[in-house]
This record gives C-alpha cells, sequence and structure tokens, in this order.
C-alpha cells in the first residue's frame, strides 16, 4: 500500500516537471469552478503596445472578412488579439466598490471600457491552426495574460453548426467568442445592465476589428446564432450567454487592394 501511495507521489511530481518544462502551469481545482478544475494555463507572449500601423489606417481599412488564406495564425497574434479584446492597460488592485462578490476581480482596468468598471465579458478563442497553440477551446484569463484550457477538442465545426453553418466559422484559423455574465453589471446597475452588456460587446468587438487590421488579420463580428446551441457547444456555464463570435485569419490578397 505505501509503495503504490510513493508511486503514485512520484507519478504525480514527473506530470508536474513535465508541466513545468513545457511552461504549462496546473491551475489549483477550485471548488464550485466547474470549468476550471485542474485546468491547464497557458501564459501568453507579453501584448506589444506600438505598432507601425496609425489608428486612423486600421479604421479606413476594417472591413468584415469572411474568406481567410489558409496560413496559420502565430501564438503572438493571438495574444495581440486578446490583449485588444480585454487585456490590462492599467492595475487596479481593489475591485469597484459595487462589486458582486460571488466573482473574482482581476485586478485591472481594460482596453475596453466598461460600465462601472464591471467587466461583464469572459473571452473564449477556439484554436484551429495557431502555430504554438493546440488545437481546442480556452478561456482568456486578463489577470495574468493567459489562457485556460477547456478542452483539447477542435469545436470550429460544431461551432459553424450553432450559427447557421456560416462558412467563416468552419474556415477560421482560431475564433473569439464573447459570452456576457450580466450578474456582473445587473448588481450595480439593476436592469440597465442588459442595454450596458451589450454595448460592451460593440467596444470590444471594434477593438478586435482594428487590432486585425493592423496585423494583417481578417475578421467578422457575428450575432446570427442559436445562444443554446453555442452554449452547449462551449459548455458555458448557465451564467454566461454566448453574445457574439469572430472568426479569425490571415486577409486573402485582394481584401488589402482595398486601401493599399
Ligand atoms: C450586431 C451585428 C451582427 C452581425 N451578424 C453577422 C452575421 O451573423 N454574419 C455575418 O457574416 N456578418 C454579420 N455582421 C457583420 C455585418 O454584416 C457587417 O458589419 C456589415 O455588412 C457592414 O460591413 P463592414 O463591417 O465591412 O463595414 C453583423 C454585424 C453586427 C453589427
Amino acid at each position: 500500500m505505501a509503495n503504490r501511495i510513493r508511486l503514485a507521489a512520484i507519478f504525480m511530481l514527473s506530470l508536474g516537471s513535465i508541466f513545468a518544462a513545457l511552461g504549462i502551469a496546473q491551475e489549483p481545482a477550485k471548488e464550485g469552478a466547474k470549468q476550471s478544475v485542474g485546468a491547464e494555463v497557458i501564459p501568453l507572449p507579453a501584448p506589444r503596445h506600438e505598432s507601425g500601423t496609425s489608428i486612423e489606417r486600421a479604421i479606413n481599412l476594417r472591413r468584415s472578412i469572411r474568406g481567410y488564406a489558409d496560413d496559420p495564425l502565430s501564438i503572438s497574434e493571438i495574444s495581440q488579439l486578446l490583449w485588444a479584446a480585454q487585456g490590462f492597460t492599467q492595475e487596479r488592485k481593489e475591485p469597484p466598490r459595487l462589486w458582486n462578490p460571488k466573482y473574482e476581480w482581476q485586478g485591472g482596468y481594460r482596453t475596453a471600457p466598461s460600465a462601472g468598471a464591471l467587466y461583464p465579458m469572459e473571452i473564449y478563442l477556439l484554436a484551429g491552426n495557431v502555430e504554438g497553440l493546440a488545437k481546442g477551446v480556452y478561456k482568456y484569463v486578463p489577470k495574468n495574460h493567459s489562457l485556460k484550457k477547456m478542452t483539447a477538442v477542435d469545436k470550429r465545426t460544431d461551432l459553424s453548426a450553432a450559427a447557421l453553418k456560416q462558412p467563416s466559422i468552419e474556415k477560421a484559423a482560431a475564433i473569439v467568442v464573447m459570452a456576457g455574465v450580466y450578474e456582473r453589471t445587473s448588481f450595480k446597475y439593476g436592469e440597465r445592465a442588459e442595454r450596458y452588456v451589450h454595448i460592451e460587446v460593440g467596444s470590444i468587438a471594434e477593438n478586435v476589428y482594428l487590432q486585425g487590421m493592423a496585423l494583417g488579420i481578417g475578421t467578422v463580428i457575428i450575432g446570427a446564432f442559436a445562444d443554446k446551441d453555442v452554449k452547449s457547444v462551449l459548455q458555458l456555464p448557465e451564467d454566461e450567454s454566448p453574445l457574439a463570435i469572430m472568426p479569425l485569419g490571415k486577409l486573402p490578397l485582394p481584401a488589402v487592394a482595398k486601401n493599399p
């Protein structure tokens, strides 16, 4: 019996060293947090805060792009797009005064405005063709700019099926899905929260569009999908409502011809 326990301990320790060598942290299991139990945490490369593309050029080039080149996206590009969506721009250690204690305060102001700085949006990434990131579904964690692995299954086709089989979703190298947690905002704003959360999706989406343009990556905001099906494909918790889908892929050449 003692030998078996010793063997199990050695096995767990070896697993820990393998994860450490790969730069993958094992998050400690949290009671009641079904989604994060034992999830792998993948640190993302630090985002850049400068580029050679002016904001005016990105705004002028922005178009909804539904067809992409076959090239993979890099993990640095994914890092940049997720930062643009919901990354930190300034530390804020304490949560706002009216913060729903049911949720964890992440610790910073973010790239997109949010009513009361309550940040109700959760960002998921479906990776399909990303260099340096295995296929699967991940949740973006702003507090340490990392990804938490939810499943290793490629869900792009299932997600497309939940959204009228839109080909942009199936063909994308990666896909961002935004899910709103109304309770985080309604704790302070009551019924007004619904409006606020919907406004926030638009702000976040525009950041992703513009950051994409600066990187030569196309996207489109997709609102036509069956909520229940998207929720089921991504195994979203009860309090998260899918609000927008944004497929991502390298721009096909004709798309950049608008404003060379
Ligand atoms: C709320 C909303 C929902 C949308 N839903 C879809 C969609 O389901 N599928 C799609 O291909 N485009 C969708 N779009 C993108 C619009 O079709 C697109 O923004 C519009 O044609 C204008 O083109 P532009 O974005 O290139 O300026 C949506 C846009 C918004 C704002």
